[in-house]
């Protein structure tokens, strides 16, 4: 799947954001290099910290979908964020392979990125 094939889901996801509270609308899409997609947007809480993000959302999805380590991750948000640092760990652990595209609502422009540059040496054994 083309970047641009998958950041136009990510976007058409965002959409459907529940952040009634931020107003930040955040939308993810994973590929998994074999036509299979899963898709997450942010739901927010009343009891913030219990605010989900995007790209857990989606990881969530792939995971109980079946899908095989997303080899692609599109993440669409109004200011092109990079993924917080918890979902860094767990794209580290679940997707780490993955090309990673940020984007904005509007345009082709966007920037590619892996989970090694963006977290380097994560934690990834509990022995
Ligand atoms: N958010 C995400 O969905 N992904 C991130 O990586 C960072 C933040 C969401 C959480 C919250 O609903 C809103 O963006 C503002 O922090």
């Amino acid at each position: 799947m083309s970047p641009l094939e998958l950041i136009k889901l990510a976007r058409a996801t965002r959409k459907n954001a529940y952040a009634p509270y931020s107003k930040y609308l955040v939308g993810c899409a994973l590929g998994d290099g074999d036509g299979q997609t899963a898709t997450g947007c942010n739901i927010e809480n009343a009891a913030l910290g219990s605010t989900i993000c995007a790209e857990a959302a989606a990881l969530s999805s792939a995971v109980a979908a079946g899908l095989g380590p997303p080899q692609q991750i599109a993440i669409v948000s109004a200011t092109q964020a990079t993924p917080c640092g918890n979902c860094r760990q767990l794209i580290a652990e679940l997707a780490p392979d993955a090309e990673i595209y940020l984007a904005l609502p509007e345009g082709d422009q966007f920037k590619t990125y892996t989970i090694k540059s963006l977290l380097p040496d994560a934690f990834d054994s509990l022995d």
